[in-house]
């Protein structure tokens, strides 16, 4: 999974750090850090993170690209 922040819609909420600072720094300014530019590589065990720091930001700014399925759909789908 990869997050993008859209730098045209973030407002400096840090809500997204707040729900996941795993995933979301936020710059000197108080932005999240990837609205500079570019995209950040999710570890598999913080996509739960990302989705939740993605939800929480009011300006709809996080993008998430390719989500994987969590282990516990993987362990959904193992049962008949
Ligand atoms: Fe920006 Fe949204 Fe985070 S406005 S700082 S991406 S909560």
């Amino acid at each position: 999974m990869k997050a993008v922040v859209d730098p045209t819609l973030c407002s400096g909420h840090a809500r997204c750090n707040a729900a996941a600072p795993e995933v979301f720094e936020l710059d000197d300014l108080g932005y999240a850090a990837l609205a500079s530019g570019g995209a950040a590589t999710v570890a598999p065990e913080y996509e739960q993170a990302a989705r939740d720091g993605a939800l929480a930001c009011p300006e709809r700014a996080i993008t998430l690209i390719g989500q994987t399925t969590t282990p516990q759909n993987r362990e959904t789908k193992a049962k008949p």
